[in-house]
């Protein structure tokens, strides 16, 4: 793993995302397992495949990737989360990087995927149209985001950190902006992608007990920007009322979470 980082957002977001790197790898990545599974299924990540993990966190979707064959490079903002990918993926390439400047030559990469990530770039324009710069021509990339707010139980655990967090600039784009299918679109057109296909992928969350799920959701970037602004108290107290209404009888809990998914041709 190299250590250059370049300053843009990703100064900002690598101790937010970082901070708790262990307990985001431990409890909240894996509640998208699902989603890289269906999206690899969908994109047919056949063996040789030259796969760049945009935003990859703490190496989970480059595992799976490396386990169907792939030759798998990831970035990330964390050096924290990447640690932990290199240790689950030794064959792969990591590099701490800034996903508005990708330090990999034009057209690279077979496949480029952003699970989650694109939208946390300064700039997530700039950030797709890197991602377009070293896919080959006539290679895909893979833009994840939230699903749909409405009939998404977990929406509610997004919206209850939005009083929590230091106002945003004005028109700043809400968390599920991409959400609404014709903006997604309009975002990969916007890189000089061509958008092919939007589907869904259910993905629930479930934690063993409150006290495992409170260190998942405090795990995120975005909980730690509350965090430092409100107090990690008042994080727990809001994740604590939102997931009240999904407490099952051995203690557990289970809230329903879904994303969105766009493939692309560069
Ligand atoms: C929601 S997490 C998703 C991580 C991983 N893809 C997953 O599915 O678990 C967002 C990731 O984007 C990374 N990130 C945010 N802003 C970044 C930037 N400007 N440059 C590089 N990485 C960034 C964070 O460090 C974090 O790992």
């Amino acid at each position: 793993m190299t250590s250059e980082l370049r300053p843009r957002t990703a100064v900002v977001n690598a101790p937010l995302w970082g901070g708790r790197a262990r307990d985001w790898a431990d409890i909240q990545e894996g509640q998208c397992r699902s989603v890289y599974v269906a999206a690899f299924d969908r994109l047919r990540l056949s063996p040789g495949c030259e796969h760049l993990d945009a935003g990859c966190g703490a190496g989970m979707a480059a595992q799976l990737s490396a386990g169907r064959g792939a030759s798998v490079r990831g970035l990330d903002a964390s050096p924290n989360l990447l640690a932990i990918a290199q240790e689950r993926v030794p064959s792969a390439a990591f590099l701490l990087g800034e996903l508005e400047a990708l330090p990999y030559a034009d057209h690279t990469f077979d496949l480029v995927t952003g699970f989650n990530s694109f939208q946390y770039a300064g700039n997530p324009g700039i950030a797709l149209s890197e991602a377009k710069r070293v896919a080959k021509p006539g290679g895909q990339v893979l833009i994840v985001t939230w699903g749909t707010p409405e009939g998404m139980e977990a929406a509610s655990l997004i919206r209850v950190l939005g009083p929590l967090m230091p106002p945003p600039p004005p028109g700043a784009p809400g968390p599920f902006a991409l959400s609404d299918e014709p903006a997604l679109r309009a975002f990969a057109i916007g890189a000089g992608l061509e958008p092919l296909e939007v589907f869904d992928v259910p993905s629930p969350w479930h934690y063993a007990d409150l006290s495992t799920a409170l260190r998942g959701l405090l795990s995120s970037g975005v909980a730690a920007r509350a965090a430092a602004h409100s107090g990690e108290d008042a994080v727990n107290a809001a994740h604590s009322r939102v997931l009240e209404p999904y407490r099952q009888p051995d203690g557990s809990y289970t809230i329903g979470a879904s994303y969105r998914c766009l493939t692309a041709r560069a």
